[in-house]
């Protein structure tokens, strides 16, 4: 199966996919990185797999819409079976979405659905929760709104700060990432009336 990973950043969940690929873990490939950033280090590590790159600036569209658009054309000239979006920071409209329903996916670090958006580990700890963590969800024109698919949890401890979560958090991410996508390309995972379904189960 083809995988195409969306980032804006750094592309450590990218890196744990490609290597999930790699380990045969995951039982398809990375054929292609986009991000809309120039600047972003997953790119470089994406180099470094030898997987082709694409930046498609935001800035270069006058609205979501014909960015959402050319970012479609542009997954489909990599014949994806499989979209990921990890880190990608930008909202996507439907016109992007309905083009991948179904076999689109984001994570997100939260116990969805608590704190969609912005600032989770800070909103974590400013609540005084006593744990947080992360979601791996199907995307639908909601943000941060689809059927969840798998969860991680860590602990919050009187030391954490939003940059310890934030690191708990994501060696959490770079487990259940891969785990989610393994279960998609071996055709275990589908959505199906706005839920999330394994192995013929509503998850
Ligand atoms: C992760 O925290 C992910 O949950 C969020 O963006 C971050 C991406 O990190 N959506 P990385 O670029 O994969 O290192």
């Amino acid at each position: 199966k083809r995988l195409v990973v969306l980032i804006s950043g750094s592309g450590s969940n990218l890196q744990a996919i490609i290597d999930a690929c790699q380990a045969g873990t995951v039982n398809g490939q990375v054929v292609g990185v986009i991000s809309n950033k120039a600047s972003a280090y997953g790119l470089t590590r994406a180099e470094n797999a030898g997987v082709p790159t694409r930046v498609l600036s935001h800035k270069d569209f006058g609205d979501r819409e014909s960015y959402d658009a050319a970012l479609v054309a542009a997954v489909s000239d990599f014949s994806a079976d499989l979209v990921v979006l990890a880190g990608f920071m930008r909202i996507l409209t439907p016109v992007f979405v309905s083009a991948f329903e179904g076999k689109l996916l984001n994570i997100h670090p939260s116990l969805l659905p608590k704190y969609k958006g912005l600032d989770t580990h800070q909103r974590a700890l400013d609540a005084g929760d006593s744990e947080h963590g992360v979601s791996v969800h199907f995307v639908t024109a909601e943000l941060d709104g689809g059927p969840v698919i798998a969860q991680a949890k860590v602990a919050i401890e009187a030391a954490d700060n939003a940059d310890s979560l934030a690191e708990k958090v994501h060696r959490q991410e770079h487990v259940i990432y891969p785990m989610v996508c393994a279960w998609f390309v071996d055709g275990r995972l589908q959505m199906g009336e706005g839920k999330a379904w394994l192995d013929g189960q509503v998850l």
